[in-house]
């Protein structure tokens, strides 16, 4: 049962995180994308990353699991200094999360088993072992019957839970998900926020979640996946999900971290033009 929330009273806070930044800053050709930027994600914290578009919450994903280098400051991925970690030694532990491109970004070559299994294939697992793998990632997400099938013939919604499943393939430590949600409806948006629920509540992954819609970020906020009835349900009204909390970058900067109570309550401008 989940106790209600009290602003700046999150139970997974005292831990050592699995993810730390500390002052990155990251820049490309241009002014810098991100400037100092430090937070946090506990073990059992769902942290949702807010901000308008091209403002760097891919990058930040992306600066997360090492797949880019910050220009400065400290990046901690498991207790772990990956800033300027050569690549062999961080793939180890890039293997630890699971990420869940923008857009999904299948294969439309490989079929839906060789896509969810693809971090698989070049481990030389037995090909029995890894089906077997496939499809319980695949009942995760309730698709277990497009195993055979290609990306192609699958719905916007379908794809972006055989996204989720590739994920999970590894059973992760931690979960990046880019925009699970964007450009679907939000009928199907609400199944793909269910899944990412069920991550939550059933298995304790902690996640850092960039999404564009506020209702996907309040839902997973005030509801939890009940495992006996398979499906969402509201909390007692009032009560929000203590270990679900925002950050929200505005041109570089972290300008939020806390939660729900403070965000709605926040009296930066950004964050209110934001909510509106
Ligand atoms: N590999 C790269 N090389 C050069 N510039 C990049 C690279 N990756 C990102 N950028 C730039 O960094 C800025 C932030 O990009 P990013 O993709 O993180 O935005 P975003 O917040 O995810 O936007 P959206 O909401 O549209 O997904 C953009 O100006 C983008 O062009
Ligand atoms: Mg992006």
């Amino acid at each position: 049962m989940n106790a209600p929330a009290t602003p700046g009273n999150n139970p997974a806070a005292d831990l050592p995180p699995v993810v730390a930044f500390r002052n990155v800053s990251i820049a490309f050709d241009g002014p810098p994308v991100l400037q100092d930027v430090s937070f946090s994600v506990a073990p059992g914290e769902t942290r949702i990353l807010l901000g308008p578009a091209g403002v760097g919450k891919s990058v930040l994903l992306k600066l997360t699991n090492g797949l880019l280098r910050p220009d400065q400051g400290s990046i901690l991925l498991f207790g772990e200094e990956i800033s300027h970690m050569p690549e062999e030694q961080l793939f180890p532990l890039r293997t630890r999360t699971g990420m869940v491109f923008q857009e999904g970004a299948l294969f439309d070559s490989l079929s839906v088993r060789d896509n969810v299994a693809f971090q698989l294939i070049s481990e030389r697992i037995p090909d029995d072992e890894i089906d077997t793998r496939v499809h319980e990632a695949l009942r995760f997400v309730q698709l277990e019957d497009t195993f055979a099938l290609y990306p192609s013939s699958l719905s916007g919604g379908m794809r972006r839970r055989v996204a989720i499943a590739r994920a999970l393939i590894r059973q992760p430590e931690l979960l990046l998900y880019d925009s699970p949600t964007g450009g679907l409806d939000p009928v199907t948006s609400a199944t793909i926020i269910e899944l990412v629920m069920k991550e939550r509540d059933v298995y304790r992954t902690p996640s850092l979640m960039v999404t564009h819609r506020l209702q996907d970020a309040f839902t997973l906020c005030t509801h939890r996946f009940d495992e006996e009835q398979n499906r969402m349900v509201p909390l007692p009204k009032g009560q929000t999900d203590p270990n679900t909390t925002f950050l929200m970058l505005e041109e570089g900067h972290l300008i939020f971290d806390g939660s729900l109570h403070d965000l709605i309550h926040s009296q930066n401008p950004f964050v209110r033009e934001f909510l509106q």
